[in-house]
């Protein structure tokens, strides 16, 4: 069996999204993330979804690529997304699971547009039923989400990876993969988070994966580890 990942149907809204990316990264972005660097305040999720609303921030096509080719090595029945943006990841990860035979995508946003957005480009992609695109803030989702997770995606604003990362644990299935996108290219506010699943203590097995944006792979071992020397 070929990936679907390659029909002419998924291609054309993966292709349409990074024109529009392109478009905007030229225009909006730069504007945008001066804007965000000049403010020394914490921000609330919601302040920092208002202030960066105009911006794209699809993940590089590798980066869906290796989603799509995580999601078919684990067989996941459940994978959470924090961050859907306009649905770059969530289709490819909708299109392995399509591959898959089984499993479904949860994904969050905070911004209602790009929600709906989003469900429209997976409903044009042909991917609608394997994806549930929730509109609400990550860390509260999380935290009242009812199914084990085995594969949590994190693709949000890196400042809340480790809110939203303790609230999915009571969740995470023994062995499930976390993905954590930017963590180099946003070192600082990635920082506690890294250091979160760094530590054996925690329950993770972790490494950190330089890519030019940095991103951390981390396997959830269990709520309280022993380590072993
Ligand atoms: C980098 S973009 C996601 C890109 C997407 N994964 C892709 O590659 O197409 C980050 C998204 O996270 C959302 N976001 C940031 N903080 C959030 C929060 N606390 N709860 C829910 N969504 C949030 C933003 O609205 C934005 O759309």
């Amino acid at each position: 069996m070929t990936s679907s990942l390659f029909s002419p149907q998924i291609q054309d809204v993966l292709n349409r999204i990074a024109s529009e990316q392109q478009r905007v990264d030229e225009t909006e972005q730069p504007k945008l993330l001066e804007q965000i660097r000049r403010r020394e305040a914490a921000w609330t999720p919601e302040e920092l979804v208002a202030a960066c609303a105009g911006g794209y921030y699809a993940a590089p096509a590798a980066i869906g690529r290796m989603l799509y080719a995580c999601v078919r090595a684990v067989r996941p029945r459940t994978v959470f997304e924090f961050g859907t943006a306009y649905g770059f990841t969530a289709i490819h990860i909708a299109a392995a699971l399509r591959d898959n035979g089984s499993g479904k995508l949860y994904t969050v946003d905070l911004h209602s547009g790009k929600c709906l957005a989003a469900r429209d480009n997976l409903k044009a992609a042909g991917l609608g039923e394997y994806a549930e695109v929730i509109t609400g803030e990550a860390v509260a989702v999380a935290s009242s989400f009812s199914r084990p997770i085995d594969f949590l995606y994190l693709d949000g604003w890196v400042d809340f990876y480790l809110d939203v990362v303790r609230a999915a644990e009571p969740h995470l299935r023994e062995g499930a993969l976390v993905h954590a996108d930017d963590t180099g290219k946003f070192a600082a506010g990635a920082r506690p988070y890294l250091d979160h699943v760094r530590d054996p203590a925690n329950g993770f097995v972790s490494l950190g994966v330089s890519d030019g944006q940095g991103f951390e792979l981390s396997a959830y071992t269990g709520p309280s580890v022993q380590v072993v020397s």
